[in-house]
C-alpha cells in the first residue's frame, strides 16, 4: 500500500469504529429506555456509556416524543418521562469523524405506533438496498417516499439526510425523503445519514420550542468575560458540532445559561429550535451512517 492509500485506509477505520461504536450505544439505549423513565436519566446514563467507551458524543442525545419529530434534548432541569412515540438519535465522533443513528419505540401499552415504526424502518431498509454509486437522489428519496406510503402514511418532506464529514454533521449533499427532482449522483467513498421520517399528520415539519442544542455560528466579540470564557471553550471542545446547554451548565454551573444568551444574542452560536409535525401527528424516524461503496454501500452502524 501507499502512503497515500494507508492514510485513506486509516480514515476509513475511524469513519468505520464511530460507526460500530455509534451502535453499540444506540444499542444500549434501547435496552435501558422504559415507560416513564425520566429522559435527563436515559441521556446522563447514554453520555455515560458513550464516554465509558472513550468516544465523544457528536452531537447531544436527541429524545423526541410523539409530535417532536427531531431536536428535542433534555434540559440540566427537565422533568419530562418517556412515553408515547419516542425517537432516540445518538451520534459519536472519534476526532472528528462521526455516526449517527436513531431508533425509534412505542412506549405505550397498546403499541399504537407499531406500523408507524415500521414504515420508516422499512424505508430505511429499502434505501439501503439500492444505494450505490451513480444512483440519483431523487431515486433514494422516491423509495424511502413509496415505501413509507404503503404503510398509509406520509414521509416528512422538509426533513433528509445528510452527508457527513469530519468535524461536519450536516455537511456537501442533503439526502431527500422524498422524490424532490435532484438527479444529483452518489460517489463512491461517501458517508451518508439515511434517516426516513414517517407520521400520520401532513408530513411537514415547522420550528417549535427553542431545543436547548447549540452550534458554534461565527466569531463576535463579547464584552461579558464569562461569555467569552465560554465561546473559546465551545470553540475548542465542540467546534462546529452541536452541543448541549446542559453540558455547560455541568462545567460552569447555571451561570452558563446567561452567557448562551448573550451570545446567541450576539450571533456567535446558532439556538436549535425543536421540529415539530405541523398537524401534530406522531412521527417515527429510523436512521443509519452508510459509506457508499464501489458496488453499493456499507452500513456503518449495524448492529
Ligand atoms: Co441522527
Amino acid at each position: 500500500m501507499g502512503k497515500r492509500e494507508e492514510k485513506e485506509e486509516k480514515k476509513l477505520e475511524k469513519w468505520r469504529d464511530a460507526g460500530k461504536l455509534g451502535s453499540e450505544v444506540l444499542a444500549y439505549a434501547k435496552k435501558i429506555v422504559k415507560p416513564e423513565m425520566p429522559l435527563l436519566e436515559i441521556a446522563e446514563q447514554v453520555e455515560k456509556k458513550i464516554s465509558n467507551l472513550k468516544v465523544k458524543s457528536a452531537f447531544p442525545i436527541n429524545l423526541s416524543i410523539n409530535e417532536i419529530a427531531a431536536h428535542s434534548s433534555p434540559l440540566y432541569n427537565d422533568i419530562d418521562k418517556a412515553h408515547g412515540l419516542l425517537k432516540v438519535d445518538i451520534g459519536v465522533s472519534i476526532d472528528g469523524h462521526i455516526s449517527d443513528n436513531a431508533f425509534s419505540i412505542d412506549l405505550t401499552p397498546e403499541q399504537k405506533y407499531k406500523d408507524l415504526i415500521l414504515a420508516s424502518e422499512y424505508a430505511l431498509k429499502e434505501a439501503i438496498k439500492i444505494i450505490r454509486p451513480g444512483i440519483m437522489l431523487m431515486e433514494v428519496g422516491r423509495i424511502i417516499q413509496d415505501t413509507i406510503a404503503t404503510y398509509n402514511v406520509a414521509s416528512v418532506r422538509n426533513l433528509s439526510g445528510h452527508e457527513l464529514k469530519p468535524w461536519h454533521l450536516h455537511s456537501g449533499l442533503t439526502i431527500p425523503n422524498y422524490d424532490n427532482g435532484n438527479t444529483t449522483k452518489l460517489k463512491q467513498g461517501m458517508t451518508l445519514a439515511i434517516e426516513p421520517f414517517a407520521t400520520t399528520g401532513g408530513g411537514i415539519v415547522q420550528d417549535g420550542k427553542p431545543s436547548g442544542i447549540y452550534k458554534f455560528q461565527k466569531h463576535e466579540s463579547v464584552r461579558d468575560t464569562n461569555a467569552r470564557k465560554i465561546l473559546n471553550f465551545i470553540e475548542k471542545e465542540y467546534k462546529e458540532l452541536p452541543f448541549s446547554a446542559r453540558w455547560l451548565v455541568k462545567k460552569f454551573g447555571t451561570r452558563a445559561l446567561f452567557s448562551l444568551r448573550l451570545l446567541e444574542q450576539a450571533g456567535a452560536l446558532h439556538h436549535f429550535k425543536q421540529l415539530v409535525e405541523k398537524t401534530k401527528a406522531p412521527v417515527s424516524q429510523a436512521e443509519h451512517t452508510i459509506l457508499v461503496t464501489e458496488k453499493g454501500c456499507e452500513v456503518l452502524t449495524k448492529q
